[in-house]
């Protein structure tokens, strides 16, 4: 048979399938999540998470000091607060756990980039991500102790922050408060299009955020929506959010692709816990083999369009790529 077009022979051997591939992950584009607790000399292993832990301050600086000798170049900070009540009051406390835990990390690791992930619900007894009145999380009264809780991160010293608590306007009520006290600099990631998502379940067992009654469809997105995640982005964008982010991603890819033909604005991208957890099960199981399912995911988020992938593989893939 004469066939003038063989796709085929670009994929004859490794060295030419490398030279015309068309995606990479980097080392450099990685976010590392991790969760902090009070007290000391603690590393809890999520029974959900294998391989992710809670961390008190003196263990999370040596594991961040790890994450820095992998060259992993930023961590996204959950805390975990010693008592929770209406209004979330230890997640703006000048001496909250996060922002100990920032300082520290500040102080002995002063080149990793920290992000702070800013929301209510791992903080408020109700576990929903604002002011509940008459059971309706209140979306105005939210946002200012959004801001607040915002303020208190970049105080304490944190890089980055990165509201994930889906309220209407919070990127400009951030933005405002930021810059009216000087950190007119310090970027803001937001959780634009942050689907409700049943992916989160083994992080509400990580940060002990499950709300404890009702669900949170009434501020995070419908997963059926679409061009409504458009309409999210660029009222962050208009309110100035620097990055973008498409909460869950591989259920997701096809918003994180309209994202990227859409708007010229970095996009990150967040694996997220359920994600983390299916492959881990599976391979534990034996079913799939869970360094190639990772890469392979990772790389379907990037070449989907995202700039920026927050992975709770981060170490495992940092690891991999150096070895290879
Ligand atoms: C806080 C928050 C959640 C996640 C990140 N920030 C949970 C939620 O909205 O219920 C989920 C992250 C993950 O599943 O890995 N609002």
């Amino acid at each position: 048979m004469r066939l003038l077009k063989r796709p085929r022979r670009l994929r004859g051997n490794e060295t030419i399938r490398s030279m015309i591939r068309e995606t990479s992950i980097n080392i450099d584009d990685l976010i590392y999540p991790m969760f902090v607790v009070p007290g000391e000399n603690i590393k809890e292993e999520i029974s959900s998470m294998p391989g992710i832990y809670r961390f008190s301050i003196d263990n999370l600086l040596k594991e961040v000091k790890e994450i820095n000798e992998l060259k992993i170049p930023a961590i996204l900070l959950f805390g975990i607060p010693s008592k929770k009540d209406e209004l979330g009051s230890e997640a703006y406390d000048e001496n909250g756990i996060i922002q100990q835990a920032i300082k520290s990390i500040k102080n002995a690791i002063p080149e990793m980039l920290i992000i702070t992930d800013v929301c209510m619900c791992e903080y408020t007894s109700h576990g929903h991500c604002g002011i509940v009145k008459d059971g309706y999380v209140q979306n105005d009264e939210t946002t200012s102790y959004i801001a607040k809780i915002a303020l208190s991160h970049v105080i304490a010293g944190a890089d980055i922050v990165a509201p994930s608590d889906m309220m209407d306007g919070r990127v400009k009520a951030i933005r405002d408060v930021l810059d009216e006290n000087g950190y007119v600099n310090t970027p803001i990631i937001s959780y634009s299009a942050k689907y409700a998502s049943s992916f989160y379940g083994p992080f509400r067992e990580a940060a002990e955020s499950a709300p404890q009654f009702g669900d949170r469809k009434s501020y995070q997105m419908d997963p059926a929506n679409s061009d409504e995640a458009l309409r999210e982005i660029s009222l962050d964008i208009e309110e100035g959010a620097d990055i973008i982010m498409i909460k869950p991603a591989l259920p997701y890819l096809d918003i994180i692709r309209r994202a990227k033909d859409t708007f010229n604005i970095p996009i990150a991208a967040y694996n997220v816990s359920g994600e983390y957890s299916m492959i881990k099960a599976a391979s534990q199981m034996g079913y799939i083999d869970e360094k190639s399912a990772v890469l392979e995911s990772l790389t379907g988020i990037k070449r989907a369009g995202a700039d920026i992938i927050i992975t709770y593989f981060a170490k495992d893939v940092a690891k991999w790529l150096t070895i290879l």
